[in-house]
């Protein structure tokens, strides 16, 4: 087990410091391709470039990133200040006669949010790369694709308070504590509470307290400004034999865990408090997209829920035999994924969907109830998606408190990222199809009549939408009533979608 004493603590983070053990050092130590294929669970290229290398960054990355084990006086060295017994009481190597074997996976993990560039280290549960085996079933997680892309979507601060609901190793905890006075973090299990206290205590962030239990039970009476959750949402067979994961197994049935987090919510959010978490969703009776709407829908919760993705119920039982260590075309894997398919076909599951959520408490009146599904792709993750939330949800909100007649007052802008494109019968003057597209945020396209792509085209933030609808009619030779009555619902979607805005 990880401990966190102080001292150690922090004379471990002085020698991380002097060994400049970064991601870009790390970088320049074996190069883009050997990263490439590290993020694939290929070591062997990274291996090979630091090989007769005993420099601290390099030994340290070999025992606590590689899994490799080095000469005990190699580390010795690595860590001036804290020393291999240092180490070997703060739980990070043990030793075995002569060599330090890594107990614990301990790397630099580096992010860009609004408040800029930063960069941590973050111990987790050593991955199946170092151990060469199964996951253990109470495996703490480092920062995988799924954390990032939670932490990429939180909207910016500042705010007072927040909750990380299943913080594991902690990473969003963090994310918060750069925005908040006060962070919250919870978790069931007592090893991952262990492993966020060392990743708090090493990074200096001293604004996170701790406290185990299981859902909103450790925060039963209090509200905050912010939840952020990724929630072990993965859907799990209740059958003997199925191992369960804490870190991805809520313990419920279906997807009874994402129902729970959306419901439970209601009761811990400041009016206009936001929670953000990641979530799955059986399409059953209803397709799992209604019926996350429901669930938020029953609690009075304003909701943007989206939908990145759709697996087939053996796809989704593939992904996820294969994540715990099994491979789905072994005997083992066989019966894994007949269990999978058992469950499944017990509630009438035909397929799952994978998303975002995004709730909030009402104010007032409820404006905001979205739910879509968005799968084109949006490059790495959903990484910086977090202000362009914050601004359509701002558009929205002002959108919402206008009339018709208010909006036909005000002017627009589009966004700079939005291009437009028109197809053309050949020999055609006419576009038979014209489409906006968005070069960030969600990358939508949207397909507009001539009509709308012409006021689109004119919102260059100088003249209401109102005058332009008029001119715009006179030019298509329509009624300018008619134009308007039709355009300013569209309008509305696309402040809402980020391709028009207000100009101030
Ligand atoms: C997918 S991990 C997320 C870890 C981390 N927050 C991140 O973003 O990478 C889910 C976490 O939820 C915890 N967990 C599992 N069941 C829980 C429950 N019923 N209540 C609270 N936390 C739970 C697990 O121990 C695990 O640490």
């Amino acid at each position: 087990m990880i401990h966190s004493d102080p001292d150690a603590v922090a004379a471990l983070a002085a020698d991380l410091t002097a060994a400049r053990y970064t991601v870009d050092r790390l970088r320049a130590l074996w190069g883009d391709e050997a990263g490439a294929a590290l993020e694939r669970g290929n070591r062997v290229p990274a291996l090979r470039a630091l090989a007769g290398r005993d420099d601290p960054a390099a030994t340290l990355a070999t025992v606590l990133l590689l899994g490799i084990p080095v000469p005990t006086a190699v580390l010795e060295a690595a860590l001036p200040g804290l020393g291999t017994t240092g180490a070997v009481a703060l739980g990070i190597v043990e030793i075995d006669d002569d060599r330090a074997l890594p107990a614990v996976d301990l790397r630099p993990y580096a992010f860009v949010d609004s408040r800029g560039a930063g960069e941590w280290w973050i111990a987790s549960d050593l991955g199946e790369m170092a151990t060469g085996g199964a996951l253990r079933t109470d495996h703490v997680l480092g920062v995988g694709g799924a954390s990032a892309t939670l932490s990429g979507l939180l909207l910016p601060g500042p705010f007072a308070t927040a909750l990380d609901l299943g913080t594991g190793c902690g990473i969003q905890a963090l994310h918060l504590a750069r925005e908040a006075q006060r962070v919250v973090a919870t978790d069931i299990s007592e090893r991952a509470l262990e492993f966020a206290r060392f990743n708090a205590a090493l990074n200096g962030v001293a604004a996170i307290e701790f406290r185990r239990g299981s859902l909103f039970e450790p925060v039963a009476g209090e509200i905050f400004d912010r939840i952020a959750s990724n929630p072990p949402f993965v859907i799990t067979p209740r059958t003997v034999d199925v191992p369960e994961y804490e870190y991805r197994d809520g313990g419920l049935v279906g997807d009874g865990i994402v129902e729970a987090m959306v419901t439970g919510a209601a009761a811990h959010l400041v009016p206009g408090g936001i929670a953000q978490l990641l979530g799955n969703w059986e399409d059953r009776d209803r397709a799992g997209l209604d019926r996350a709407q429901g669930w938020a829908d029953a609690v009075g919760l304003e909701h943007w829920i989206v939908q990145r993705d759709r697996l087939d119920p053996a796809r989704y039982a593939e992904t996820w035999v294969r994540d715990g260590g099994t491979l789905p075309a072994s005997p083992e894997g066989a019966a894994l994924i007949g269990a999978w398919l058992d469950d499944f076909s017990a509630r009438g599951v035909v397929g799952i969907g994978v998303g975002y959520v995004l709730l909030r408490r009402p104010r007032g009146a409820t404006t905001l109830r979205r739910a879509e599904r968005l799968d084109a792709p949006i490059g790495d993750g959903a990484a910086g998606l977090g202000t362009h939330l914050a601004d359509v949800l701002a558009a929205h909100d002002l959108s919402a408190a206008l009339s018709d007649d208010e909006l036909a007052s005000v002017a627009l802008v589009v966004a700079p990222d939005v291009t437009e494109e028109r197809s053309h019968w050949p020999g055609e003057e006419h576009p038979s199809v014209l489409v906006l597209r968005q070069g960030g945020g969600f990358h939508r396209e949207v397909r507009a009549d001539p009509g709308l792509a012409a006021i689109v085209g004119a919102c260059d933030g100088d003249l209401p939408l109102g005058a332009i609808v008029a001119a715009v009619a006179d030019l298509l030779e329509v009624d300018a009533d008619a134009l308007r009555s039709a355009v300013v619902p569209a309008v509305r979607e696309l402040l809402a979608d980020g391709i028009l805005r207000f100009a101030e």
